[in-house]
């Protein structure tokens, strides 16, 4: 696998499966740009990755930073021929409890934020004509959770976006797919308590969680010549559980 002439955005790469998928792309020779909303943090990330790569802050809730960031990575590096959309949050309320602030808040970052990044990013992509989308969607996305009205609503959403954006981009030569993860050992899923995590092992096959690299190891043959072919996909990566 060969990315060394590929310049590769991952947002929310300073920690979980982020990172992972940051270090599996920088092992493939691309160069990395990792964001999140600490630039010191996503700095010292990307020194840790590898000599080709750079850490800058973005804060995907606020369009502002959005904008001015891909700006400065843009003049700084070039634009991207691989965009990773990962950040993503949760805000986790039965939704009979749930706020009209804790559903625009997830829809901010996983959504919007996602829209507008892509919308940047896309333009230097059709000049090239070649580029590589991939978004992180969930089984929850799929499956529904109690207490994820509003994060699983974000995750199927990103389907949708994910499959008209690969019909519109295409003739480009440029691919966007999805992966859904199921249960992976990150600080998201760290807060569960134990009694919960024992019943979700129940429904998994493979009789394990996911680890952020079975994530970063289909994200990487996505961004390969291999997944040449591949576009409006969604794979999913679950242990069987889906
Ligand atoms: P995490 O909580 O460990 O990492 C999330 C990353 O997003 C962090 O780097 C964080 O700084 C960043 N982030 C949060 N808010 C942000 C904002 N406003 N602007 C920019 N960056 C922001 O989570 P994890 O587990 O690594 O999740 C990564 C993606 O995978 C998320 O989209 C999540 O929904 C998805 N996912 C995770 C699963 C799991 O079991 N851990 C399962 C299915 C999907």
């Amino acid at each position: 696998m060969d990315l060394s002439d590929k310049k590769a955005l991952i947002t929310g790469s300073t920690r979980g499966i982020g990172r992972a998928i940051a270090e599996y792309l920088a092992k493939a020779g691309a160069f990395v740009v990792i964001t999140g909303r600490d630039e010191e943090r996503a700095q010292q990330v990307a020194k840790s990755i590898s000599d080709k790569a750079i850490g800058v802050a973005m804060d995907l809730s606020d369009p502002d930073s959005i904008r001015s960031a891909y700006e400065r990575i843009e003049k700084e590096v070039g634009p991207m021929d691989i965009l990773i959309n990962n950040a993503g949050i949760t805000k986790d309320k039965l939704f009979i409890r749930m706020s009209l602030e804790d559903w625009e808040e997830v829809i901010k970052v996983n959504l919007t934020g996602t829209f507008l990044l892509t919308s940047l990013v896309v333009k230097g992509m059709l000049k090239k004509r070649w580029g590589r989308i991939i978004n992180i969607s969930s089984v929850v996305g799929f499956m529904g959770n109690v207490g994820q009205v509003n994060y699983s609503a974000t995750k199927s959403a990103l389907l949708g976006f994910t499959k008209s954006l690969a019909k519109e981009l295409a003739s480009r030569n440029i691919t966007v797919n999805a992966i859904a993860p199921g249960f992976i050992e990150t600080d998201m899923t760290a807060v569960l308590s134990e009694d919960l995590k024992k019943e979700y092992l129940k429904n998994i096959p493979l009789q394990r969680f996911g680890k952020p690299e079975d994530v970063a190891g289909v994200v990487a043959f996505l961004c390969s010549s291999m997944a040449d072919y591949i576009t409006g996909e969604v794979i999913h990566v679950n242990g069987g559980m889906f």
